[in-house]
C-alpha cells in the first residue's frame, strides 16, 4: 500500500519535472574535480584519487565516493575534508575495526564500506553526509609494487567518476634508473574517442616518462564504455626497464635497498611439464571448449626439447601416455587428436590426478631439466580422497619441493583457497581463470608466463643486509622479474653485496654485485622513503602468502609480524581495516581488504540510480571581477607585439616511434588552433616561447600572459593569477587555474596552459589536448599526430616526401617537468605542410 503511494508520489513529481525542468538543472550532487596522480619510482608505484564534491541542495545529503582499485595493492591512506577539517582514516586491526563498527551499526548508524572483487580491480566505497551547500573532498592513497609479467609493468589506473567531470585529470609520472625500453598507453580509455586526450614524453635520459589525460567533458561521455555518467574504464600504461647489467638493478635509500634481477643473457632450460585437467561433468559446455582450445595452442608453443605428459580426470584417471613424451611433430599431432576428444563426465579426483601426475614427472627424471605441473580444475574434490587437508600432505609429501605445481581454478565454484594453498606449499601459485569468452587466453597468458624457464634453484644473498623478503626462487621465468628488499646493515652502503646464485641449463652460474653511488637514490625527498615502504609491501604480501600454508604457532607469529607492519604503515591488508570516524553522529566506517574468490557482490545501489536522476550542469563559485570594469585587452596586444625576434623555437609533434621536432621562428603572431568555427586559438611567440595566447569561442575571449589572464564574455569578466587556483564554469566554457596551468575547455577542445621558465623569463606553452578528426583543423598544434616513415641516412618520408631529419633533440614544454626528449628535426614547412606564412596572424 505504502509503496503505491510513494510510487504515485514520484509519477506525479516526474510530471512536474517534465513540465517545468528549465533546460540547465544544477546537479545536486556535483564532484567539481577528479583528479588522479600516479608517481613510480622503480616500479613502486603511488596513486593518489582526489575527488571534490559539493552539495549543491539547500539541505544536507549522503555523498558517496567509490573507486577500484588495482587487488595487488594496499590502501595506504584515506582522509576526508569537509568545511576545512579533515578526518584521517586510521588503520587498525581487523577485528578491532570490526568490534568498533559493530557498536555503530547496533545504534543504528549507516553501513560500512564494502569492498567486492573483479578480475584485477577492487572497489572501495564510503559515504558521508554533507551539510547543505557544502563541499567535501575525498582523499585515497594506495600503494603497489608492479609485477613483471611477459616482459612488461602494467600499471593499471581505473577511472570512473560517476559523473562527467570538467576538472577531471589523469598526471603519471615514471621515474626508471637504468631507463625504460618502452612505454606504452593502452585500455579501454585510449579508444578513438579519447585518444588524443592522452599524451606521453620520454626524456633523452630514458629515466623518466609522463603520461598525461585530460579529455574533456564532452569526451567523457562518448568513449567506449561511457555514457551519461561519464567515464568508466582504464588507462593501461605498460612499459619496460633495460637491463644493462645482467647481476641487476640495485637501489638504496636510507637505510634501506632493493634488488631487482631478471638476466636475459641465459638459454632456455628445456622442460618437462605435466597437464593435469579436470574433465569433471561441471566443466562441460563452454569451460571444456575453452580449455581444449587453449590447450592446442599451448601444445603448439611446446619446445623440440621439451618432454609433456597430459592426464585428464573426472573419478578416474586417464593419461594420453604412460610416461611423458617429447615434443616431436609426430607426438604433439597425437597429443592434439587427444585433446580434441576430451569429453566432460563424471566426478573430481584432484588427489588420484595430482599423484599420478608427480608420478610421472618423478620416473623419467632427466638431467638439465625443469619440471612444472600445471592443475587445472573448476570444482571441489568430490571423488577419492575428499579431505582437502589430505590431498594437500599427500601432494606436498610427494612433490618434496623437488618442482612447483601450479593450480587453476576455473569460475567460482572452486575451492580456491585448497588450491592456493597447495599450490603455495609447492611453490607454484594459483590462478583465477574467470569464467568469460577470453577464458582461453587466459589459460594460454597463465602458459606463457611459465613457459620459459631461464634459472632453476635461485638462491639470492645479501653480505651487509638484513631483515631480507624471500630470497629463494624454485623458477625464474624469462619476462618475469625476481624482487628483493631488506634493510642494511649499519646503514653501511660499503658492506652492502648481492650474491645470485642459481642452475642454468647444464651449469651452475653465479652473479655478483655491490652497491655504488649512483645506485644510492637521489630522487625528491617526498619519495624518498619507497624503498622502506617497498620493503614493507613486499614483506606484507610474503607473510600473507606464507601464512596460507602454515600452521600452528608459525602461523600466528607471520600473521602476527604482517600485521605490526601492516598496521605501522598503514596498510589496509586482510589482517586490517582502515576506521574513518566521520563528523556527525562519530559515526564509523570500515575498509576491509575484500578477500580474492568472493564472487562480485552488488549489494550496493544508491549512487548509480541517484546519479541517473541527475542533470549535470556545473555551476561552481566564480571570483567575479566588476562586470562594469573594462578589460584591458587592445592596449595589452599592442604593447606586446613590438617585441623582437631572435631566434627559433622548437615544437614538437607526437609520432611513433620517436617524435618529430621543428623550428619556429620566434617574433611572430600564429594561428594555434583553429577549426573554422567556434574556437581561435592564436599566440604572441617570442624567444623562448609564447608570451601572449589569445583564445577566442562565440562571444568569448581570454587572453592569457604570463602575469595574469582575463576572461571575458558579455557578462562575465574573470582574471585568473598563476598560482592562485580558481575557476570559472558557464555554458561550454570551464577554466581552472591550477598553481602552474590554466586549463580551459571551450565547446569541444581542451587546451592546457603551462607556464614555464627560462633564464629568468615567464613564458606560455599551450597543450591542446583535444580535437575531433576534422579535417579542417589548422593552426601549429592542430596536427596532433604525424605518420612517417624511417628512411636509412637519416631520411623520414612525410607524406610522400622525402625530408632530411637528423636526430635531435628539443624541451618538451608541454609537461611541467620540462624534459629534454630525442626527437628527428624536420623543416618547418614538412612538418606542418605549409609556409610560416600560412600561419600567421594580424591580430591576436
Ligand atoms: C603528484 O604527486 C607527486 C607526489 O606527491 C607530486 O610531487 C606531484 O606534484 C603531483 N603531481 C600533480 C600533477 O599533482
Ligand atoms: C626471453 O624473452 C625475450 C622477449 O620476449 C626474447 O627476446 C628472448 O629470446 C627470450 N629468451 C629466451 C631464452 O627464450
Ligand atoms: C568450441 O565450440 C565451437 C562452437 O561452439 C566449435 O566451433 C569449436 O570447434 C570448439 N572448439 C574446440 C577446441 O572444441
Ligand atoms: C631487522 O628487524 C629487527 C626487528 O624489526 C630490528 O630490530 C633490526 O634492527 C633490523 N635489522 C637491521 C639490520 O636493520
Ligand atoms: C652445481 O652445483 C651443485 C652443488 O652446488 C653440484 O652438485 C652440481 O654438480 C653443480 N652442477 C654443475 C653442472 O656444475
Ligand atoms: C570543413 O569545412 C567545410 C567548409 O567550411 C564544411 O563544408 C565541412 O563540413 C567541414 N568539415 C567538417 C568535418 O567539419
Amino acid at each position: 500500500m505504502e509503496r503505491a503511494t510513494i510510487r504515485l508520489t514520484l509519477l506525479s513529481l516526474l510530471l512536474i519535472c517534465v513540465i517545468s525542468t528549465p533546460i540547465k538543472k544544477p546537479r545536486d550532487v556535483d564532484i567539481y574535480s577528479f583528479h588522479i596522480n600516479s608517481t613510480v619510482n622503480s616500479r613502486y608505484a603511488i596513486t593518489v584519487i582526489t575527488s571534490r564534491v559539493a552539495n549543491r541542495l539547500s539541505e544536507s545529503k549522503e555523498i558517496h565516493f567509490q573507486v577500484k582499485i588495482p587487488k595487488n595493492a594496499f590502501i595506504s591512506k584515506f582522509r576526508m575534508t569537509i568545511e576545512g577539517k579533515t578526518y584521517d582514516g586510521v588503520v587498525k586491526k581487523k577485528e578491532e575495526a570490526q568490534q568498533q563498527y559493530s557498536a555503530a551499526v547496533s545504534r543504528g548508524e549507516s553501513a560500512g564500506i564494502v569492498g567486492s572483487v573483479g578480475r584485477t580491480l577492487e572497489e572501495f566505497k564510503t559515504s558521508v553526509t554533507v551539510a547543505a551547500l557544502s563541499k567535501v573532498t575525498f582523499e585515497l592513497t594506495y600503494e603497489e609494487l608492479l609485477k613483471r609479467r611477459l616482459g612488461k609493468y602494467k600499471l593499471q589506473i581505473n577511472a570512473q567518476p560517476m559523473q562527467p567531470v570538467a576538472d577531471f585529470k589523469i598526471d603519471v609520472y615514471i621515474n626508471e634508473n637504468p631507463g625504460i625500453s618502452f612505454l606504452e598507453v593502452q585500455g579501454g580509455l585510449k579508444t578513438q574517442e579519447l585518444f588524443n586526450a592522452v599524451i606521453s614524453t620520454l626524456a633523452d635520459s630514458t629515466k623518466e616518462a609522463w603520461v598525461n589525460f585530460y579529455p574533456t567533458r564532452e569526451q567523457q561521455t562518448k568513449c567506449e564504455g561511457c555514457g551519461e555518467n561519464g567515464l568508466n574504464g582504464d588507462l593501461l600504461i605498460e612499459y619496460d626497464v633495460k637491463r644493462p647489467k645482467q647481476n641487476g638493478e640495485l637501489r638504496a635509500s636510507n637505510g634501506y635497498f632493493v634488488h631487482y634481477f631478471a638476466p636475459t643473457d641465459i638459454q632456455q632450460i628445456p622442460k618437462n611439464m605435466v597437464f593435469i585437467i579436470d574433465r569433471s561433468g561441471s566443466m562441460h559446455g563452454r569451460k571444456i571448449n575453452q580449455t581444449r582450445t587453449a590447450m592446442l595452442k599451448i601444445l603448439e608453443d611446446l619446445g623440440q626439447d621439451d618432454y609433456f605428459g597430459l592426464i585428464i580426470f573426472d573419478s578416474e584417471v586417464d593419461v594420453w601416455k604412460a610416461e611423458l613424451l617429447q615434443a616431436t611433430k609426430q607426438n604433439l599431432k597425437q597429443a592434439k587428436d587427444f585433446v580434441k576428444n576430451i569429453k566432460d563426465r563424471g566426478a573430481t579426483d584432484i588427489n588420484a590426478a595430482v599423484l599420478k601426475g608427480v608420478d610421472m614427472i618423478k620416473r623419467y627424471p632427466r638431467e638439465g631439466s625443469a619440471s612444472i605441473l600445471i592443475l587445472l580444475t573448476d570444482g571441489d574434490p568430490t571423488s577419492g580422497e575428499t579431505n582437502t587437508e589430505r590431498i594437500q600432505a599427500n601432494v606436498k609429501a610427494v612433490i618434496g619441493g623437488k618442482f612447483p605445481l601450479y593450480c587453476l581454478g576455473f569460475g567460482f565454484d572452486v575451492n580456491f583457497d585448497f588450491l592456493e594453498k597447495m599450490a603455495l606449499e609447492n611453490d607454484g601459485v594459483a590462478r583465477r581463470i574467470y569464467e568469460d569468452s577470453d577464458a582461453d587466453l587466459q589459460l594460454q597468458g597463465f602458459y606463457e608466463e611459465v613457459a620459459t624457464t631461464l634459472l632453476t634453484d635461485v638462491q639470492l644473498k645479501y653480505p651487509g643486509g638484513a631483515n631480507l623478503t624471500q630470497t629463494s626462487f624454485r623458477q625464474y621465468y624469462n619476462g618475469s622479474e625476481i624482487v628483493v628488499a631488506g634493510q642494511i646493515t649499519d646503514n653501511s652502503l660499503e658492506t652492502l653485496q648481492t650474491e645470485v646464485i642459481a642452475i642454468s641449463k647444464n651449469t651452475n652460474v653465479t652473479y655478483q654485485d655491490s652497491i655504488s653511488t649512483k645506485d644510492v637514490i637521489d630522487i625528491l625527498p617526498q619519495h624518498e622513503n619507497f624503498i622502506q615502504r617497498l620493503w614493507a609491501y613486499l614483506t606484507v604480501k610474503q607473510l600473507l602468502e606464507k601464512e596460507v600454508a602454515l600452521k600452528g604457532i608459525e602461523k600466528e607469529a607471520a600473521q602476527k609480524k604482517a600485521l605490526d607492519l601492516s598496521l605501522k604503515y598503514e596498510f589496509v591488508t586482510p589482517l586490517t581495516s582502515m576506521v574513518v570516524t566521520k563528523p556527525q553522529e562519530e559515526e564509523t566506517q570500515v575498509a576491509h581488504k575484500p578477500k580474492e574468490g568472493e564472487k562480485p557482490t552488488t549489494t550496493y545501489h544508491g549512487l548509480k540510480d541517484d546519479m541517473h536522476s541527475y542533470d549535470y550542469e556545473m555551476s561552481y563559485s566564480v571570483a567575479r571581477m566588476d562586470p562594469l570594469k573594462p578589460v584591458p585587452r587592445p592596449t595589452f596586444i599592442t604593447q606586446t607585439a613590438v617585441i623582437q625576434t631572435v631566434g627559433n623555437v622548437r615544437f614538437l609533434i607526437s609520432a611513433q616511434p620517436k617524435q618529430i621536432c621543428y623550428d619556429t621562428p620566434a617574433g611572430h603572431k600564429l594561428r594555434l588552433f583553429s577549426d573554422n568555427s567556434d574556437i581561435s586559438i592564436n599566440g604572441q611567440l617570442s624567444d623562448n616561447g609564447f608570451t601572449l595566447v589569445a583564445i577566442h569561442y562565440k562571444t568569448a575571449k581570454l587572453l592569457v600572459s604570463p602575469a595574469e589572464s582575463v576572461y571575458s564574455d558579455g557578462e562575465n569578466s574573470v582574471k585568473f593569477v598563476w598560482g592562485q587556483p580558481s575557476s570559472h564554469e558557464s555554458e561550454n566554457i570551464a577554466i581552472f587555474q591550477r598553481s602552474n596551468e590554466l586549463d580551459i575547455t571551450m565547446g569541444s577542445v581542451r587546451v592546457v596552459l603551462l607556464i614555464h621558465k627560462n633564464r629568468g623569463d615567464d613564458f606560455l606553452w599551450p597543450v591542446v589536448h583535444q580535437q575531433g578528426k576534422d579535417p579542417n583543423i589548422t593552426g601549429i598544434l592542430g596536427k596532433a599526430d604525424l605518420q612517417y616513415e624511417e628512411l636509412p641516412g637519416s631520411k623520414l618520408k612525410i607524406k610522400d616526401q622525402e625530408v632530411e631529419a637528423p636526430q635531435s633533440s628539443a624541451i618538451d614544454y608541454r609537461f611541467s617537468a620540462a624534459p629534454r626528449v630525442n626527437c628527428w628535426l624536420v623543416p618547418f614547412q614538412s612538418a606542418l605542410q605549409g609556409e610560416l606564412s600560412d600561419f600567421t596572424v594580424s591580430q591576436l
